[in-house]
């Protein structure tokens, strides 16, 4: 059985080739993106295409692709905003997904930017290769006895709070959906404004949702202590991305750290070392000192990748061969 990967980096290829080993399906990786102009590379009697975050799956797309045969589209990550779900349904073309991939990965990166950030180790990882021991400028800060607030306690947030309980930090919270267990663990449930007020370190593990764009703008930001750190792994549409820089011009914001941003589409995950980059934004907030921006790796770990392909050609494999299948992964 045939499948068309797009968007097909290196990494894809290993991890999905080592997964196969079980199923034997035919999979063809093709670099580029999927949308209008390349879904003819898809042969007719093709019955499943493998997709990522930035393949674009609008009605057009779909209904060349069912017209071609196409039985199943399988989104090797969580998200499914570029997918015409309602598109699929009228094609006949079934849609899986991988909802969950290791939420550790994504919290210890994010423990890994706040350590980076408060011990500077960015800036001397730079200094020493130049013969640079001096100190000055990389005073950091403590952990130990902070407190860290974070937004959103499902899986990962979960994990990161249990990290940073490791650390010694008071732990508080504010999720609609507290979680028992942690508040066994020691977390605190707090009102959003209280946590906001209390915390030296913010978090945020929660989706981007028309409720929760812009969660972290003018007005939440005037709430928090004064020399703030912010970390978000979560999505970019959660910071209103001009108010924080103005909250590091004024020091409001001591430390970012972003592994997402709000317009990371036409960035990440390309190599534009050669390109000149005309978004402005990203480039000034990768000119303050106290940002670190990474782009979008916080899955990125072999414990992930090894999950993403072994939970796709399950749920190809269970949707061709009309075997029961995890409803969580079948969005339709
Ligand atoms: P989850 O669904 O397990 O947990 C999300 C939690 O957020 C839930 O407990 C929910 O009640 C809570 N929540 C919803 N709206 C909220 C709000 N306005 N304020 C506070 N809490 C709210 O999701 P999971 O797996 O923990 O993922 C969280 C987010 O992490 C995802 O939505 C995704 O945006 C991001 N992510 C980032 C990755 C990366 O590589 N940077 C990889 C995977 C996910």
């Amino acid at each position: 059985m045939k499948m068309v990967f797009f968007s097909a980096k290196p990494y894809d290829r290993q991890f999905f080739e080592k997964a196969n080993e079980q199923y034997g399906f035919e999979l063809e990786f093709l670099e580029t993106h999927l949308g209008p102009h390349i879904v003819n590379a898809v042969d007719d009697g093709t019955p499943v295409v493998c997709t990522f975050v930035n393949d674009k799956l609008t009605e057009e797309v779909i209904a060349i692709l069912a017209a071609k045969g196409v039985k199943v589209l399988a989104l090797r990550c969580a998200g499914f905003n570029n997918v015409n779900l309602d598109a699929a349904r009228k094609h006949g073309i079934r849609v899986c997904r991988v909802p969950a991939y290791s939420p550790e990965a994504v919290a210890e990166h994010a423990v890994a930017m706040l350590l980076t950030l408060n011990r500077k180790t960015h800036k001397a990882y730079n200094r020493v290769r130049e013969q640079n021991f001096a100190l000055n400028g990389l005073l950091g800060f403590n952990l130990f006895g902070r407190t860290v607030g974070v937004l959103g306690t499902g899986k990962i947030g979960k994990a990161f709070c249990l990290i940073m309980k490791g650390f010694g930090c008071r732990v508080i919270a504010f999720d609609p959906f507290p979680d028992a267990s942690l508040t066994e663990s020691g977390v605190e449930y707090l009102q959003f404004d209280e946590v906001l007020a209390a915390s030296d370190i913010i978090s945020l593990h929660c989706p981007l949702t028309p409720e929760s764009k812009y969660l972290i703008n003018r007005e939440s930001l005037r709430l928090m202590k004064k020399g703030v750190t912010i970390i978000n792994t979560s999505r970019g549409g959660l910071l209103h991305t001009a108010d924080v820089i103005e909250s590091l011009k004024t020091g409001q914001i001591a430390y970012l750290g972003i592994d997402v941003y709000e317009q990371e589409e036409k960035l990440f995950f390309k190599d534009l070392s050669a390109s000149i980059i005309e978004d402005d934004t990203i480039q000034r907030l990768m000119s303050f000192p106290n940002v670190l921006v990474t782009g979008h790796q916080a899955f990125f770990t072999e414990e992930a990748l090894q999950q993403i392909a072994e939970c796709t050609l399950r749920s190809v494999d269970q949707l061709c061969n009309n075997k029961p299948v995890n409803p969580e992964v079948v969005l339709v």
